[in-house]
């Protein structure tokens, strides 16, 4: 049977990965502590979940338009305009299932065959693979611990070529945790602006930034409006991972590009999960900061107790709820016949050996470190951390 090219460009999602390998440990009766998934811990508060069944007994239960509710995308305009101070019609947001197809969406609008999309790593798993899949080129500009992961302009600077049609950006990021300065995103402002670039901004982390951090969307900056897409969604923010609400919000041309895609490809999001998005937006916000400030009591819990470790290093996140310690002095001591993918055999190891499941590095494109995921109660953090602990002494 023949299969597709364009999906030998592509690899299953890491973080998908790991978490089977761990299941079938769990299946076989073993007491894996789980790390690996990104996802709150928390439920999702019970007003969103009222205004779900809400929904249902009302009868809201059939197709809506291709792009979500004009409800939804105007409470996404609403919510823009408060944070972001900008100004946005419905016209100008595409509602789909989750911020990864949102993502999917725009990658299948913005890019085609020979193009370049620059992305800044470490990156969230998936973007370089969506780039692929649309015969795209992912163009890796690197960034480094000592820099606190914040990208060099210059750098970026000298990735663009004539081939180059947008940057990604994830402010706060996945894997590392970095939330890039005023001055590193009007840097990068100005680059997209001299070399006439899109600028997708995922910003599904904004919520969660610890200490004075603020969270800067390029869109906000002079000039940029019209070239930026931000990406966002209730996942994170109000613990609705299962919930498969994401969205773009950007200029009208590339949210009408993808939303006839969508309508080819999906016809709209679930109906129930747009009307409890409604309520996550427009109800009371206490749950996102109580949440928040737990993830930063965990962030602050984790990162001593990963520096403690002899040989590893952990700088600081200051958003997310990802730590990314740098195990790599441990990996080449270990593994010092496997050339590449040595955080992938770390993974395995620490899974199989203190039954902590972690995911490797090299799937963020960062093979000295793995990535920790402190969505994870404290009692289970503390017991992790004894095993991590334990399997380097
Ligand atoms: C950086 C980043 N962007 C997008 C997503 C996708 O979010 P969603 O669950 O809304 O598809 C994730 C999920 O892990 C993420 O970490």
């Amino acid at each position: 049977m023949r299969i597709a090219r364009r999906i030998e460009e592509i690899s299953p999602s890491a973080t998908m990965v790991m978490k089977l390998k761990a299941d079938e440990l769990k299946a076989a009766g073993q007491d894996v502590l789980s790390f690996a998934v990104g996802e709150p811990d928390f439920q999702t508060p019970d007003s969103i979940i009222e205004a779900a069944k809400r929904a249902m007994d009302e009868g809201q239960t059939k197709y809506t338009a291709p792009t979500g509710t004009v409800e939804l995308r105007q409470a996404i305009c609403d919510a823009a305009k408060r944070y972001l101070s900008l100004d946005y019609s419905p016209s100008q947001v595409l509602v789909s299932n989750g911020a990864k197809h949102t993502l999917m969406n725009l990658a299948m609008a913005l890019v085609q065959p020979g193009d370049e999309v620059i992305v800044i790593s470490p990156y969230w798993v998936t973007y370089p693979d969506q780039i692929s899949v649309c015969g795209g080129r992912p163009v890796v500009v690197e960034t480094r611990d000592e820099d606190d992961f914040q990208p060099d302009l210059e750098e970026v600077e000298r990735a663009v070529t004539d081939y180059t049609v947008a940057i990604v950006l994830n402010s706060p990021c996945n894997p590392t945790g970095a939330v890039y300065a005023r001055e590193v995103v009007e840097g990068l402002a100005e680059i997209a602006i001299a070399h006439d670039l899109v600028v997708i901004s995922d910003e599904i982390y904004k919520d969660i930034i610890f200490d004075d951090n603020e969270h800067i969307s390029p869109a906000a900056l002079d000039g940029m409006q019209e070239r930026t897409v931000i990406v966002d969604g209730v996942a994170k923010s109000y613990a609705m991972t299962g919930w498969r609400i994401g969205w773009m919000l950007g200029p009208e041309e590339i949210v009408a590009a993808a939303a006839k895609l969508q309508s080819q490809s999906t016809s709209c999001p679930n109906t129930i999960a747009q009307a409890a998005t409604i309520q996550a937006l427009t109800g009371p916000q206490e749950s996102v900061g109580e949440m928040r400030e737990q993830f930063e009591r965990r962030r602050d819990f984790v990162v001593e107790r990963l520096s403690e470790v002899p040989g590893v290093t952990c700088s600081t996140p200051h958003g997310t709820f990802y730590a990314f310690p740098n195990i790599s002095e441990h990996s080449r001591r270990l593994f010092p016949q496997v050339e590449e993918k040595r955080s992938e055999q770390m993974a395995l190891w620490l899974l199989e050996r203190s039954l902590i499941s972690l995911v490797p590095g090299c799937a963020f494109g960062a093979d000295d470190y793995v990535r920790l995921s402190f969505a994870a109660s404290m009692d289970q953090l503390e017991e992790g951390l004894s095993r991590f602990a334990a399997a380097f002494e």
